[in-house]
């Protein structure tokens, strides 16, 4: 086949029809569950302000230095949101959503961008679907919010995951925690990556995240940030601790799992699969209580999740889990003659008012053609009419998997039908 023209940016893909049913199906589970869970659906534009993201996530981070679509129109900067966490709060914060009373349960499904290195289960225009909780620092809002997140993978079937769960603590602890980092780093500073020495000064706690080989011995033994949590922080690190294991949610201790933006505080987790390769996180989130604050609204404790709709869908993929069921059509009407043909036009929007889906052929084609064609549409009833049938008022519908016909009027169609 000759190379088109035109085709998709790197790390960005199409949809196409086939993909898109399971998508659908993955987007109506997740509406379903979140309803389950009393979240409410917020939808934000897909571009923001750079300053938002830039102070929202922090400036040395990796999506921030080096990830972001940008750019600028007049005086205005723009970038295309590399996460929903930032645009959320700048929603809550704009519409003074505290306002609505109570705590604000939302999520979300949709586009971000990230201008990665693009590879399996990543890319540079992806999806996620995620929660956030608005307005209460109780360890049941982060245990709802990981309830949530591994419902929906339950319901699908994928069982095969382990949940990552660390606290990194309020800033008192983790500045405590920082120095002892850097002091026990400090004599093997120059084995240190590259990157790893970058972070030392002003980002010491992502040197733990480090895939680096050379960066892994220090990495191996350094101190933990559990040992440095203050009586707050252990008090809520412990209770959602003790609320995941009432629930039966089973997780493992990481107190070396950080995350990738600033505004993290307390709970961190993340939902990892072995049957992603190198991709492996399938959702991640934490707390972020000091973030509404930092971008000018009153202080707010909150907490969230995001999850890949790609990694999601990898995982299935791997699992052999079909999401959704294949394409059909209730009725393919199939005509002889162009009286039958005009009978056939006016007959599909009362079919579909019953509640049936319902189509024709497009163009012209021979009966057998048409017959061929609803095949391959996948279609339940072959609904034939030439001359004769017009004359009758009897009409022919081929059940196509059983092979079998009837003669009915059209009225006994519909009524058999739309039962
Ligand atoms: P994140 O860990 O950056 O967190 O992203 C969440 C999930 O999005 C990842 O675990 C991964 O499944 C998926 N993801 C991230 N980048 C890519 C990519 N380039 N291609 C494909 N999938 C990707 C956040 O975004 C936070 N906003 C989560 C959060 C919500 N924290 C609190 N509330």
């Amino acid at each position: 086949m000759a190379q088109a023209k035109y085709s998709t940016h790197l790390g960005m893909v199409d949809i196409l029809p086939d993909e898109a049913r399971k998508w659908q199906y993955l987007e109506n589970l997740i509406r379903e569950e979140a309803e389950k869970f009393n979240l409410e659906e917020i939808r934000t534009p897909i571009m923001e302000q750079t300053e938002l993201i830039v102070r929202g996530l922090g400036q040395l981070t990796d999506i921030v230095s080096k990830e972001i679509f940008s750019f600028s129109r007049g005086d205005d900067n723009y970038v295309l949101r590399p996460e929903l966490t930032a645009p959320v709060v700048r929603a809550y914060v704009q519409h003074h959503m505290a306002q609505r009373g109570g705590s604000q349960k939302l999520f979300y499904i949709g586009p971000m961008f990230r201008a990665e290195r693009p590879q399996k289960g990543r890319q540079r225009q992806f999806h996620q679907f995620g929660a956030e909780v608005l307005g209460s620092d109780d360890p049941v809002a982060d245990v709802e919010i990981i309830a949530f997140m591994v419902q929906i993978y339950k319901k699908i079937g994928i069982t095969n995951t382990t949940l990552k769960l660390n606290s990194i603590g309020d800033p008192d602890s983790r500045n405590a925690y920082k120095k002892a980092l850097k002091d026990h780093l400090k004599p093997n500073f120059d084995k240190l990556s590259e990157v790893s020495q970058k972070r030392y000064e002003n980002n010491p706690l992502r040197i733990l995240d480090s895939k680096e080989e050379e960066d892994q011995p220090f990495i191996k033994n350094a101190p933990v940030i559990t040992d440095f949590l203050n009586e707050d922080s252990l008090r809520h690190y412990k209770q959602v601790k003790e609320y995941l294991a009432d629930l039966d949610i089973p997780f493992e201790e990481d107190p070396y799992l950080v995350r990738g933006m600033d505004y993290y505080t307390q709970t961190a987790f993340e939902l990892i699969s072995p049957d992603l390769g190198s991709q492996d996180a399938l959702a991640g989130g934490g707390r972020y209580d000091l973030l509404v604050e930092e971008i000018g609204g009153q202080p707010t404790p909150a907490v969230g999740f995001a999850a890949g709709m790609e990694r999601l869908l990898i995982a299935c993929e791997e699992l052999g889990i079909q999401l959704g069921d294949e394409k059909k059509v209730d009725v393919y009407i199939v005509t002889l003659g162009d009286e039958a043909r005009k009978w056939g036009v006016s007959k599909l929007p009362q079919l579909r008012d019953a509640g049936l889906s319902a189509t024709m052929d497009y163009k012209g084609r021979s009966m057998k053609a048409q017959m061929k064609d609803a095949n391959r549409e996948n279609a339940k009833y072959a609904l034939i009419v030439g001359g004769n049938e017009l004359e009758e008022g009897k009409f022919t519908l081929r059940n196509m998997k059983e092979s079998e016909e009837k003669s009915l009027s059209f009225e006994e169609i519909l009524e058999k039908l739309s039962n």
